[in-house]
C-alpha cells in the first residue's frame, strides 16, 4: 500500500492522537482536524515531540460546512478516520440533545463533503455500546444490536446504520470498529489522556485519586449480577486499539473493488470488528490493579447505578484476527502502568508550570 494522505476527525483527542502518530509512523500523510471542546492543543507538541515535526492542523467544528468544504478543497484526502465526537456516557443522558447535534449532524456534514470531494473510504470509531445489554458474553459481531441504553450509544448506534446506507448506495468504503473501554498512554509518554474538569471514565478518575487531587472514587452499584457486585468491561490498551485502525484502513484499502454488486456492497456496509482484548475486568479489580501498582490505597465509596451502565461487557475479537491479522497484546496492568506513569508527569509539569509563574 503506498502513502496516503489521511484526515484524522478530532486528532488531538486521546484515541485520536495515538492514531495520527500510529499513522504518521507508517509512514501516511496525516491532517488534523478537531473542535478543541473536550482537547488541548498541548497534545499537538506531545505529536511533534514524538515524530520530530508537527502535522497540519485545522481547528474545525464538522458542523461548519463551509469550514469543512474549505478544506477538502485545499487536500486531496484518500480517506478519513473519524473520531471526533462527544463520548460519555453518563454526561450524554444530561445532554442528549448536544449528543445527537453534535455526533450526528456533525458525522452528516463531513459524509457529506467527502462526497461533494469524491473522498469515499471510511474508518468510523464506533463502540460496542452499539449491543446494549448484551444477550451473551464476550460479545461477538453476530450479537444483534442492542437497544442502546444512552444517548451516546444511540448516536453511535445511529451512526452505523446511516453509514450502511452511505455504502450501499453512494459507494462509500465503510469500517465500524467497535470499541470497548481503551485505557493506557504511549510508551513515549508524551500522548495521552488529557481530562478537562471531573473525569467520566474510570481510569482518569482513579488516577485523579492515586494523585490526590480527588479524595476518593465512586464505585457505580456494587449491586450488579455479576462475581463481586461491580460492572466488568473489555480494557483494552490504546496502541493495541490504534494498531487496529492501521489494520482495518490496510483492509479496506486492500479489498475496495469499484464494480462489486449492490448486493455485495450491502453486505460490505455491515463491516463491523469489534476491538477489544477479548477478557472482562471488573470495577473493584480495577481499583485492586492500581492499588498494586501504586501500592497505596485507593479510597471507595460505594455509589448508586450509573444512568446508562450495563452490568457486564467483553469482547470476542475472533473477527479481528481473522479479517484484519489483528490481536490486543497488552495485559491491563501494564495499560494502567503506562496512563498512571503519564499522568503523574501530566501532574508534575503543571505543578513546574504553577510554581514558575
Ligand atoms: C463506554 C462504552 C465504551 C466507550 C466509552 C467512551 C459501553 C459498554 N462502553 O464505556 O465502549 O469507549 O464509553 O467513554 O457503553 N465507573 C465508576 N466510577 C467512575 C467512573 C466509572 O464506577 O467514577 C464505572 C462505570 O460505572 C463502568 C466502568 O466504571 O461500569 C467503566 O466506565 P467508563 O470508564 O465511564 O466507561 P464505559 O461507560 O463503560
Amino acid at each position: 500500500m503506498s502513502w496516503q494522505t489521511i484526515l484524522i476527525t478530532g486528532g488531538t483527542g486521546y484515541i485520536w492522537s495515538h492514531a495520527a502518530v500510529a499513522f504518521a509512523q507508517a509512514g501516511h500523510t496525516v491532517v488534523l482536524l478537531d473542535n478543541l471542546s473536550n482537547s488541548s492543543r498541548q497534545t499537538l507538541d506531545g505529536i511533534e515531540k514524538i515524530l520530530g515535526y508537527r502535522p497540519d492542523f485545522h481547528c474545525i467544528d464538522l458542523r461548519n460546512q463551509a469550514a469543512l468544504d474549505t478544506l477538502f478543497a485545499q487536500y486531496t484526502f484518500d480517506g478519513v478516520i473519524h473520531f471526533a465526537g462527544l463520548k460519555a456516557v453518563g454526561w450524554s443522558c444530561e445532554q442528549a440533545g448536544l449528543y445527537f447535534e453534535n455526533n450526528i449532524n456533525g458525522t452528516i456534514n463531513l459524509l457529506n463533503t467527502m462526497e461533494r470531494h469524491k473522498v469515499k473510504s471510511l474508518v468510523f470509531s464506533s463502540s460496542c455500546t452499539v449491543y446494549g445489554t448484551p444477550q451473551y458474553t464476550p460479545v461477538d459481531e453476530q450479537h444483534p444490536l442492542g437497544e442502546t441504553t444512552n444517548p451516546y450509544g444511540r448516536t453511535k448506534a445511529l451512526l452505523e446504520k446511516i453509514l450502511a446506507d452511505y455504502a450501499t448506495f453512494a459507494w462509500f468504503t465503510v469500517v465500524n470498529l467497535r470499541y470497548f473501554n481503551p485505557i493506557g498512554a504511549h510508551p513515549s509518554g508524551h500522548i495521552g489522556e488529557h481530562i478537562q474538569g471531573p473525569p467520566p471514565n474510570l481510569l482518569p478518575y482513579i488516577f485523579k485519586v492515586a494523585t490526590g487531587e480527588l479524595p476518593h472514587i465512586n464505585v457505580f452499584g456494587t449491586d450488579y449480577p455479576t462475581p463481586d457486585g461491580s460492572c466488568i468491561r473489555d480494557y483494552i490498551d490504546i496502541n493495541d486499539l490504534v494498531d487496529g485502525h492501521l489494520k482495518a484502513w490496510k483492509y479496506i484499502k486492500g479489498h475496495f473493488c469499484k464494480d462489486a454488486s449492490h448486493a455485495s456492497r450491502q453486505e460490505w456496509s455491515r463491516t463491523a470488528i469489534n476491538l477489544g482484548i477479548g477478557q472482562g475486568t471488573s470495577v473493584l479489580e480495577i481499583i485492586k490493579l492500581v492499588e498494586q501498582i501504586t501500592k497505596q490505597p485507593i479510597p471507595a465509596i460505594v455509589a448508586p447505578r450509573r444512568a446508562g451502565d450495563i452490568a457486564a461487557i467483553y469482547a470476542n475479537a475472533d473477527l479481528a484476527q481473522k479479517l484484519l491479522w489483528w490481536k490486543a497484546t497488552t495485559p491491563v496492568e501494564e495499560s494502567i502502568r503506562t496512563g498512571l506513569l503519564l499522568f503523574q508527569k501530566m501532574v508534575r509539569e503543571k505543578y513546574n508550570e504553577t510554581t514558575k509563574q
